[in-house]
């Protein structure tokens, strides 16, 4: 979701406005993030290892091969409404937001949008995560619908952009969550393939399964279901991941925006506050459905904010929310594989001084066994970072938090600040080198870090990988796990980037030293490794190209070379638009990306309503993409 400003607020921005954060930071945090600007300003490069990395970074170039890594030249910043990739590719849409899944779904009405009738027979709106598979011969795509954009998607019938009527809040329901769809590629370029067996719309009403050590419990009975062993419909799914075993993982973000509460003695629990749970929601639901008001049902939302796992290859499967992985504002999930063949699951909650986590599975993953529990029994962990460039997996035990197993999933965050995990500058999505043992994550910006305290009042001090006080561009933190085994528990990190604007500023905020006038961004979120090691880095910030964000135009993707350092701008989004999800076909010469919330007249042109959009970018030369 867009940091820019709609006709409301930002998710974030209503969360801070109905939550306050404590009191601002005191004098000492100041005055150390003063002297961490000076070290960067003086040359020395004092920003713990993250720079003293960087230079290492700069001068390695020499030692590459000869080929170049970046096979075009960088696309200029825009500030228009359509797409822009270097000369010798090419782009085409593959799925609009209203695109008919099956054939009885009624044409998008460019005016009025999705009819309700259609609403779950057609793509989803807003577009985020999604990942390729193959099944049968089949490409499938599973792609998430992160959100309603209720100006866009209710046009001249919301209220202060929430929904008017029941059956308005309904449609809103209906076309986010999760597409399934088959895709095929013609002369004209992919498609999606209407009526395939494999297409199935998931929505905020699919019935799911709770698994793992929360199903069951007291903190997940509801009033739909007592027993406590399922949940309805999956919320404000953001970033992806895909298992080994060919399954999808659905990241559940802010949900806390879908509840409320009606009465007029609710109180906040301190559980609530620190989800940001309060009593007047972002969505306004509560109004229509006592499901989401928790004066009526106060667990409900205890059955959001989890991983789903999905299998797209089969359209009647039931989805299953894993609370091993822990509950909180998910990004993504990206899955790798220990030494051991423990599975590993690196997760970002995506809040101002919220925390980084990993967890790894009990059992190992072997092909062709059965792999229904493998995501339900293992270790999560946070992430504490130190100045030194090291870094520790502080494991969510019940003996280090003084919580009971389940408490520690539900309300993971306040596990994490018991054991004094890293506040961070808001973990985006985490992706995996599949050419070297380490990962790197997104801190996509943090305009309160020195400032305020997280959501449960830790302090969110400047220094080690969230070095710049009020960070308005964001950085990416990358880590090596101790051995080279992605389960150890001891990593060491630096930063890949730290994105600024060398136009504007000369210290800290000109960001590091692969960001130049001509490749600047802010506020990295997406990234995906393609197959040759190089980093796909997405950006969901200020377009505005104006003040610190002038000469950054519109959102875009830039490619980086985690060698070098170098990074390049491979494409530019329509104005309004952030990037978010990428994915290759199984042959590598297509490279799919979602474009998020674009502004009119993207894609169909003056008249038509916007639509978010998958778009199929490819060589023109029909060599691989990645
Ligand atoms: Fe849905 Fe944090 O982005
Ligand atoms: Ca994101
Ligand atoms: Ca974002």
């Amino acid at each position: 979701m867009t940091d820019k400003d709609h006709s409301r607020p930002s998710a974030d921005a209503w969360d801070e406005l109905k939550n306050p954060r404590p009191m601002e930071t005191d004098f000492d945090r100041v005055v150390a993030s003063a002297l961490t600007r000076r070290g960067f300003l003086s040359g020395v490069i004092a920003l713990g290892s993250a720079a003293g990395a960087m230079g290492t970074l700069l001068t390695t170039t020499a030692a590459r091969a000869q080929a170049p890594v970046f096979p075009f030249e960088g696309v200029d910043i825009t500030t228009d409404s359509t797409i822009h990739v270097p000369e010798g590719y090419e782009w085409k849409l593959l799925a609009r937001w209203g695109d008919a899944l099956f054939s009885d779904a009624a044409v998008f009405d460019p005016a009025q949008g999705v009819a309700f009738a259609s609403s779950t027979r057609v793509f989803g709106e807003n577009t985020d995560g999604m990942e390729l598979f193959q099944v049968d011969g089949h490409t499938l795509i599973a792609v998430n619908s992160e959100y309603s954009n209720n100006e866009v998607n209710l046009p001249g019938r919301h209220a202060e952009g929430k929904a008017a009527t029941a059956e308005d809040a309904q449609l809103l329901r209906n076309i986010q969550g999760v597409t399934v769809m088959e895709v095929a590629e013609g002369a004209d370029g992919w498609s999606i393939v209407v009526d395939s067996p494999w297409n199935r719309r998931i929505t905020q009403d699919t019935e799911m399964r709770l698994a793992g050590p929360v199903a069951g419990h007291a903190l997940v009975q509801t009033v739909s279901d007592p027993a406590g062993m399922t949940a309805r419909g999956t919320f404000n799914n953001c970033g992806s991941g895909k298992t080994p075993w060919g399954t999808y993982l659905t990241c559940e973000e802010n949900f806390n925006g879908f509840f409320g509460a009606t009465a007029a003695n609710f109180a906040q629990a301190a559980e609530q506050k620190r989800y940001s749970l309060g009593a007047e929601s972002y969505n306004g639901y509560e109004k229509f459905d006592p499901r989401f008001d928790m004066s009526a049902d106060p667990n409900e939302p205890n059955t959001q904010g989890w991983i789903v796992e999905i299998d797209p290859a089969d359209a009647s499967s039931i989805p299953v929310k894993r609370t091993a992985l822990g509950r909180f504002k998910h990004e993504n999930a990206e899955v790798v594989l220990a030494a051991d063949r423990r599975v590993v699951v690196y997760l970002g909650d995506d809040e101002r001084g919220e925390f980084l986590y990993r967890f790894v599975s009990d059992a190992v993953y072997v092909e062709d066994q059965p792999t229904d529990t493998l995501l339900d029994a293992g270790t999560l962990s946070v992430a504490r970072f130190t100045d030194d460039g090291k870094g520790q997996w502080i494991a969510l035990t019940p003996e280090a938090t003084g919580m009971s197993a389940e408490e520690i999933l539900v309300f993971a965050r306040m596990a994490g600040s018991k054991v004094g995990a890293t506040t961070m500058d808001r973990p985006e999505w985490v992706a995996v080198n599949p050419m070297k043992a380490e990962a790197y994550c997104a801190l996509t910006n943090n305009t309160r870090r020195g400032v305020k305290p997280n959501a449960g009042g830790d302090e969110t001090p400047v220094g080690g990988p969230n070095p710049r006080e009020k960070n308005q561009y964001g950085q990416i933190v990358r880590w090596t796990p101790e051995g080279g085994d992605h389960a150890a528990d001891a990593f060491a990190w630096d930063l890949y980037v730290m994105a600024g604007n060398p136009a504007r500023h000369s210290d800290a905020y000109a960001g590091s030293r692969n960001v130049t006038a001509g490749n600047m961004f802010n506020s990295p979120d997406g990234m995906a490794f393609d197959s040759k090691g190089l980093l796909w880095i997405q950006t969901d910030g200020d377009d505005s190209n104006e003040g610190d964000f002038e000469g950054q135009g519109n959102n875009q993707m830039l490619v980086g070379d985690p060698v070098s350092g170098e990074i390049r701008r491979f494409l530019t989004a329509p104005k309004g638009s952030e990037v978010t999800g990428l994915c290759w076909s199984a042959d590598g010469k297509t490279m799919f990306v979602g474009i998020q919330h674009p502004d009119a007249p993207f894609p169909d042109g003056e008249g038509s309503l916007p639509r978010s959009a998958v778009i199929a970018v490819k060589r023109s030369d029909g060599m691989a993409i990645g």
